[in-house]
């Protein structure tokens, strides 16, 4: 394999670009042209392809955001599309692909490696929602961005005793809400993974006002409820001063942690050597600290749990 093409996908996570250098740096090194395609997959379909030297890829470690641009995938799950794509790709002698993305699109390299052109994932969202993998890249950068933000609200929620709402991003799980929610205090998390009780949410600040607690601190994902609705529930039944701060993008944006730096780094080298060693429709992540192939499959179609014991420690803590 003599020329690679790489891509991100789906939202941006802080460490997509520290990925994007390390396959072009090791490529070089290993004598492999590596092309970088333009927002996603729709850069396969456009065929809007660059090639990438060492040098277009300087200062990149520390920058947020992809500078390959990326887009969601919608229209990708059409076999047209997909056949398409791996037309556009050997037309341009390409011989394997490198995507960095999360759950959507590893369905989209699932979908090529399937139709017989070698593709290899890289485990990228905030979202932290692969199968198989213990982080993804953008994860750690997107909860570390929420705790500094739910810190400055706790200032706010203190000198007025008031309190606060706090809308993380999770669609569908709730590992940045569990994660900023431990690591800042809340005394109520809300996932989706986890059915809650109005009633008992009701009572657990009851509860906590009789223990003169000044305040709550209520972290919730999108996917669970969204603060705006929680807010006129409780409004609805207690008397108490009560915002919301819905946290947004500023969750997905900013320079990488060193974690986040690390794994992009480690993960793009294994992604590359794998491609090039014959591998196909595998993703790349991490497991008890080492660096593991997951089938695509399973990464896309299973589902990943969180650790309840996490859930429970809450309860106690916020007493
Ligand atoms: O990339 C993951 C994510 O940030 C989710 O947490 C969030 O629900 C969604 O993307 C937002 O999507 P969009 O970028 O399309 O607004």
């Amino acid at each position: 394999m003599k020329r690679i093409a790489v891509l991100t996908s789906g939202g941006d996570a802080p460490g997509m670009n520290a990925a994007i250098r390390s396959i072009v740096r090791i490529g070089f090194s290993r004598n492999i042209e590596v092309i970088g395609a333009h927002a996603g997959f729709r850069g396969l379909l456009e065929k809007n392809f660059n090639p990438l030297l060492p040098r277009d890829v300087s200062g990149l470690l520390e920058r947020g955001g992809t500078i390959l641009f990326t887009s969601r995938t919608d229209g990708f799950e059409e076999e047209e599309m997909q056949e398409k794509a791996i037309k556009n790709l050997r037309s341009e002698h390409i011989d394997g692909l490198i995507v960095i993305g999360g759950n959507g699109s590893q369905s989209g390299s699932l979908a090529l490696s399937v139709k017989g052109f070698p593709t290899i994932g890289v485990a990228s969202t905030i979202d932290n929602d692969l199968w198989g993998t213990d982080y993804t890249i953008g994860f750690d950068t997107a909860v570390n961005n929420a705790i500094q933000a739910i810190d400055k609200i706790r200032d706010t929620a203190t000198s007025h005793a008031r309190s606060f709402i706090i809308e993380v991003m999770g669609r569908d799980k709730g590992f940045i809400a569990l994660d900023s929610g431990i690591a800042t205090g809340a005394d109520i998390i809300l996932i989706p993974e986890v059915k809650f009780d109005v009633d008992k949410i009701i009572k657990n600040i009851e509860e906590g006002m009789k223990k003169k607690k000044m305040h709550h601190l209520i972290v919730c994902a999108e996917g669970a409820i969204r603060a705006r609705e929680l807010e006129q529930i409780i409004r609805s039944r207690l008397d108490i001063e009560i915002r919301i701060s819905v946290l947004g993008y500023i969750q997905r944006g900013g320079s990488p942690t060193r974690f986040d730096r690390i794994i992009a780094t480690l993960f793009s080298e294994r992604a590359l050597t794998e491609l090039v060693r014959g591998e196909s429709g595998k993703l790349v992540g991490i497991k008890d600290n080492q660096i593991v192939l997951i089938p695509l499959g399973d990464a896309v179609m299973k589902k990943k749990s969180i650790d309840r014991s996490l859930y429970k420690i809450v309860e106690e803590v916020s007493v």
